[in-house]
């Protein structure tokens, strides 16, 4: 907030940097790679928009799993790409063997959503070294609540590329600021779709401010570790009333109750002013998404489930 306070007349009279040069080089420097290796965009689905559109092509077959976030076959219908998907286990664990096996480009939300659920970072080597001619896509927009990261491949891999969100984490999805991390040779190719595109979608304050959360390593640490404390508290709380919980490391949780239908549950919640997710599709209809919230919120969650759920 300090930052943004202090941006001036004068910054924004100008055109922003199209490079994001600052911004880039403050990320490069936190994960240890060269500027030429990031890439920035207007929040991470918009760097993954022009992942679909540039670095796939309607030739390639590309995967994903049957679960998860909802815009990727969004952005396969409108750049005509082929999009298939693996099924997930009943416990919303991935196969790798059987992932491993296909020949198409991947993406993975890791974690992923809505489960929650993340693959080691062994899997998700596995993955990339078993084709190196393929695209390995790894959306990584809950990084920060657990989950390895699969940044520290890709001083190996040419076929990784791994997105990022401020959107999560930094607790900044107002600012639209996303980015992807890869080889000079794919950042190349984005940037040049992104050019064709639009060649300033960072505004001024938005590149100061994202390079100076990216700076601020301890609050970040110290805020995901809060929610963290809040997801192990709540997930013991919903365990105490007989919810299945699937294991989460994001800053949201996955589960049912094998007695009350999802529906009963997610209406009786919005009736007392509480907002989670639920998808009518099976095999998930009777999961709620809830997100980790303060300690206040999730005891009103709790207070409320009681209710209905109470053994
Ligand atoms: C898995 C996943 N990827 C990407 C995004 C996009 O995030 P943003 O565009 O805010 O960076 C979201 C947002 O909810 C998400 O859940």
């Amino acid at each position: 907030m300090a930052v943004l306070r202090e941006v001036t007349p004068e910054a924004l009279r100008r055109y922003p940097d199209p490079e994001c040069i600052a911004l880039r080089s403050a990320i490069a420097r936190s994960e240890g790679l060269s500027v030429g290796q990031v890439f920035v965009g207007n929040g991470s689905d918009e760097v993954l928009a022009h992942i679909f559109q540039g670095l796939l092509s309607s030739s390639d077959s590309l995967i994903t799993l049957d679960i998860t976030y909802s815009f990727y076959p969004v952005w396969a219908a409108l750049y005509g790409l082929q999009l298939t998907t693996e099924a997930l286990r009943e416990d919303f664990s991935v196969d790798v063997n059987r992932l491993s096996a296909q020949k198409d480009s991947i993406l993975l939300a890791n974690p992923n959503a809505p489960t929650g659920r993340a693959l080691d970072l062994t899997d998700i080597k596995r993955l990339v070294d078993s084709n190196p001619d393929r695209l390995v896509v790894v959306d990584e927009a809950y990084y920060g609540f657990g989950a390895e990261s699969a940044s520290t491949l890709l001083s190996e891999a040419e076929n990784l590329i791994v997105t990022r969100s401020f959107s999560k984490s930094h607790a900044l999805a107002g600012l639209r600021v996303g980015y992807a991390l890869g080889s000079a040779s794919l950042v190349e190719g984005l940037t040049r779709v992104k050019d064709s595109f639009n060649s300033y979608p960072l505004d001024a304050s938005a590149q100061l401010v994202a390079a100076a959360a990216i700076q601020d390593g301890k609050w970040l640490r110290e805020s995901s570790q809060v929610v963290i404390e809040n997801r192990v508290k709540l997930t013991g709380a919903l365990l105490d009333l007989g919810f299945e919980v699937c294991p989460s490391s994001a800053n949201f949780i996955f589960v049912k109750h094998p007695d009350h239908e999802g529906r009963v549950l997610f209406e009786h919640l919005r009736e007392n002013n509480i907002l989670v997710r639920r998808w009518e599709k099976e095999p998930i209809t009777d999961y709620l998404r809830i997100t980790v919230g303060t300690e206040k919120e999730c005891a009103a969650l709790i207070q409320c489930l009681a209710e209905k759920c109470a053994p």
